[in-house]
This record gives C-alpha cells, sequence and structure tokens, in this order.
C-alpha cells in the first residue's frame, strides 16, 4: 500500500466518522430462530454490527438492516424463513417508497445450506451469510451498501472468535445475570437424520485462554450463570494452561474458579463422549448445576443404528448410572425423534420403554423431518405422517407428566434460586432452579443476580412458586 492510498483511506475514515457524528445512527433488527447457539451468536453479530456503528432496534420498519438468523434443523424452520422474508420484503418496498433503504440479510444454518438459492427465491435478500464468517459482516455490508449481492458462506481458515468483538462492559450488563459462551462448533458425528454438520461444518474447539478470557469479562460484568454451548460440547478439547490436553472437565473446573461465577451448565453433550472426568466435574464441582440434557433420540437399538448414532439403549442407560452415582441429585433432559424411516410399532414401544426407565425431568421431541442431503432422507419405509403424529402425542403426553412429576417433587424443598429479572405480575422476580425450571418470588426476596435459599410452595404449568427460607 503506498502512502497515497494511506492518506487518502484515512480522509475518508475521518470524513465518515464526522458523518457519523451528526447522522443517526443505523439501525439493525435481528431475529433469531434455533438453538442457543444461535442466540449467542445473534449477540456477536450485533456486537460486531455496534463495531460498524449500528444500534440494536426491536421494532423491523425502523431498521435499515434487517438480519434474519436462521435454523434448517426441520422443514418447518427452515420454511418459517421464507414466509417471514415475504413479509420483510413488503417493508423493505414500502420504505424504498419514501427514500429509506432496507437492507435484508439471511444468516445462520438456513443460510449455509442454500446459500444463493435464498437470493433466487427471495430477490429482495441482499446478503446471505454462515456461521462461519460472521467476523466478515462488516466488510460485506460495506458491499452490499455499494450495491452488491453477496452470498459468503465459505467455511473461513481464520479463527472467527479472534475477529470478532467483544461487546461493551455496559452492553454486557444489560443481557443479564445468565449468559451463553460458545466453546465448540460444528459436528463430525453425522447421524443420518441431521443436517448440523453440513450447515456448521466439522468439529472445532475455541482455545482455553479465549474461552477463560470472555468468562472472565462475562464474571466482571455481573454475570453468575454460564452455559458453554456447543453442538457437541462435551467433545471440547484443547491444549490447558499446564500443558496437558483438557477435556470439558477440566475446563469446567478452571471456569469455577473466576470469582463471580456461582453456576455452570453446558449444552449439548453427545452419551459417546461423556467421559470420565466430566462425570467426575459432576461429583466434585458444586458450581456445575445438576441438570444434564443427554439426547438419545430413541430407544430402539435397530433405530440407533439406522441414525447412526453409534451406541445402544443399554450403554446410554449404563452411562445414566455412572452419572446418577456421581450426582445423585441429577435430571437429565434429552431429545427424541419419532418416525425415522423403518420406526416400527414395537421401536416406538422400546423409546417409551427407555422414558419411563430413566424418567425425564424435561425433554424435547420431534417428528422426523427428511432433510435434503442426508442420508435419512434416502431410507426406505419412511413412516406415514397419521403414525408420526399418533407416536408424538404419546411421547409427549408421557414426558409431560414425568416434568410435572419432577415439578411437584420439589414442592415443600429447600433448594437455591439465582434472581434472573423482574416477573411479569407486580410484586414478583423470577429466579432460576438448578434444574432450569423458572421460580417465581416475592421481589423483596432479592436483587437481581443474587442466589437465594427458597422454599417451594407449588408447581405452576412450568413453572415454580417459593418463598424466602
Ligand atoms: N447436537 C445435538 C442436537 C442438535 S439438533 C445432539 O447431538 O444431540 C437438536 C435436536 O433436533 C436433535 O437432538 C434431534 O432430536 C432433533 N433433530 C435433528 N434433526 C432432526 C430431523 N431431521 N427431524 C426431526 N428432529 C431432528
Ligand atoms: Fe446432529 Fe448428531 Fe451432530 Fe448432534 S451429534 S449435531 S444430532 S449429527
Ligand atoms: Fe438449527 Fe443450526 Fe442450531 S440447524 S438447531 S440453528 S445449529
Amino acid at each position: 500500500m503506498d502512502l497515497n492510498t494511506i492518506e487518502r483511506n484515512e480522509t475518508d475514515s475521518a470524513s465518515q466518522s464526522a458523518a457519523a457524528a451528526s447522522a443517526p445512527a443505523k439501525k439493525v433488527f435481528v431475529k433469531t430462530y434455533g438453538c442457543q447457539m444461535n442466540v449467542y451468536d445473534s449477540q456477536r453479530m450485533t456486537d460486531a454490527l455496534a463495531a460498524d456503528g449500528y444500534t440494536a432496534t426491536d421494532v423491523i420498519a425502523d431498521a435499515d438492516l434487517v438480519l434474519l438468523n436462521t435454523c434448517h434443523i426441520r422443514e418447518k424452520a427452515a420454511e418459517k424463513v421464507y414466509s417471514e422474508l415475504g413479509r420483510i420484503r413488503d417493508m423493505k418496498a414500502e420504505r424504498a417508497a419514501v427514500g429509506r433503504e432496507m437492507l435484508i440479510g439471511v444468516a445462520g444454518c438456513v443460510a449455509q445450506a442454500e446459500g444463493a438459492e435464498i437470493i433466487r427465491r427471495s430477490p429482495a435478500v441482499d446478503l446471505v451469510i454462515g456461521p462461519q464468517t460472521y467476523h466478515r459482516l462488516p466488510d460485506v455490508l460495506a458491499r452490499v451498501r455499494g450495491g452488491e449481492k453477496i452470498v459468503e458462506t465459505e467455511y473461513a481458515i481464520e479463527d472467527k472468535f479472534e475477529h470478532l468483538p467483544q461487546p461493551k462492559r455496559a452492553e454486557m450488563i444489560k443481557r443479564g445475570v445468565t449468559a451463553f459462551l460458545t466453546v465448540q462448533e460444528g459436528c463430525d458425528k453425522f447421524c443420518t437424520f441431521c443436517v448440523v454438520p453440513y450447515t456448521r461444518g466439522s468439529e472445532v474447539s475455541r482455545p482455553v485462554a479465549q474461552i477463560v478470557a470472555e468468562a472472565e469479562r462475562l464474571a466482571d460484568a455481573g454475570v453468575r450463570e454460564v452455559t458453554l454451548l456447543g453442538q457437541n460440547v462435551n467433545a471440547w478439547h484443547g491444549k490447558g494452561e499446564d500443558g496437558m490436553e483438557w477435556g470439558l472437565g477440566r475446563l469446567l473446573f478452571r471456569l469455577a474458579e473466576i470469582p463471580g461465577l456461582a453456576r455452570l451448565r453446558y449444552t449439548t453433550s453427545h452419551p459417546r463422549d461423556m467421559d470420565d472426568e466430566l462425570i467426575a466435574a459432576h461429583r466434585d464441582l458444586p458450581a456445575l448445576m445438576p441438570y444434564l440434557h443427554l439426547p438419545v433420540q430413541s430407544g430402539s437399538d435397530r433405530i440407533l443404528k439406522a441414525m447412526n448414532r453409534r451406541h445402544t439403549a443399554k450403554d446410554y442407560l449404563a452411562l445414566l448410572e455412572r452419572i446418577r452415582a456421581a450426582r445423585g441429585d441429577i435430571a437429565l433432559s434429552g431429545d427424541f425423534i419419532v418416525g425415522f424411516p423403518g420406526e416400527t410399532d414395537a421401536d416406538f414401544e422400546a423409546t417409551m420403554g427407555l422414558v419411563r426407565q430413566v424418567n425425564y425431568a424435561s425433554a424435547f421431541s420431534f417428528k422426523y423431518s427428511p432433510r435434503p442431503g442426508t442420508p435419512g432422507a434416502d431410507m426406505p419405509d419412511h413412516v406415514p405422517e397419521a403414525v408420526k403424529d399418533e407416536r408424538l402425542q404419546r411421547l409427549q403426553a408421557l414426558l409431560l407428566k414425568q416434568q410435572q412429576d419432577f415439578g411437584l417433587g420439589l414442592v415443600g424443598s429447600t433448594i437455591d434460586t439465582l434472581i434472573e429479572k423482574p416477573g411479569r405480575q407486580a410484586g414478583q422476580k423470577v429466579g432460576r432452579s438448578p434444574w432450569l425450571q423458572p421460580v417465581i418470588v416475592d421481589e423483596m426476596a432479592g436483587e437481581i443476580g443474587d442466589i437465594i435459599r427458597v422454599r417451594i410452595t407449588k408447581t405452576g404449568y412450568n413453572s415454580l412458586f417459593a418463598e424466602l427460607a
């Protein structure tokens, strides 16, 4: 670069910042679909855009940039995006009629999976950006403002996390006393129903120092509870501060040393990656909450094999036994798919049997949705929709009963609650139990960020009511 260019660039940026000082800030509206990682990513994109002069808005019609952070996991999730794009296209036209621009961006897993097809189907879209290139968002936007349409879905070789700016402390404080922190991204497991290995790429672990630094910044901003995120979070590994190879268990011990961080969680785990050290963390680390989301998907070995889960129902139950031996009060949560190709009544009954045996505190269950490009979509013997419906209903009734029984079992007991926010009704605050249930308490019971002892008095539909113990 010669001196001329440097000077020109400097003048450009000087005149730009002068303009920024007088012009109203540009606004971005971000809508998030899908899993917690998308929630985290949306915050990081918002942070990158803040550094680029955008402030966040909740009013879509006011936005100079609308970003949809999308999910591709099931057909319904992906189709939602296109119907939303139709609505936004009309708003874009209304703004254009009064001489105001509205750029439309699609990020997330639909962006990665469908790329340029999104612009073909919805020509009002200006940019499509996949999860591995969010750090390039400001550059991409500069080119879009120059009139280009951009599809950016290459898997970047550089570490995006190193290039994504951290939020300002004031912004972190605004985001509350609980936070997500991505430590691992991508998946190499290739379950035959799942798009994630294609949309998020292969497994990558963030380095220890980066994770510790981010957790320290969160704690400094008043965060009390951090949930570590990864598509296969317990596959996380990295070189530790002692030069040794660490797994997630060791990382949790390290994060528990950070002053202010009182509660740790992690999600989502794969049964094959629950190692001894992680189980030991559940035994020895009071900060690690006694709640584990450990999806099994099916209780039938035949179906588990067809799903390429690479464990049997018995393996899963034996693993739970070891975890429960380490931490008696651990509550379990899971994910289930009904109607995977070839699933017979007997296979489904095996799932029901496993659920009865495990007794879940909460769970998510879905009808199998064939995803383009996954092996499951091409398997024979797809299950009729009506059969899937009937199985899902039965499974959900059982899971709901278990969830309610779990809540009822807590009535009368004394537990810790992290106060998170004001309640919806005056005079109340909402906290969080160790098992992730919302706990409604009197607003005088404590300040936001306090962990208080409460006695559970009754259960609501999905929450607990409690008084100071
Ligand atoms: N990484 C996590 C899950 C990610 S997807 C894991 O390995 O458990 C979240 C859940 O969506 C999955 O656990 C599964 O139950 C469900 N899911 C994924 N693909 C699906 C599909 N094609 N149809 C229906 N449900 C699906
Ligand atoms: Fe999908 Fe299986 Fe990977 Fe989970 S482990 S993200 S279900 S492929
Ligand atoms: Fe959906 Fe992508 Fe998460 S497909 S569930 S947003 S990893």
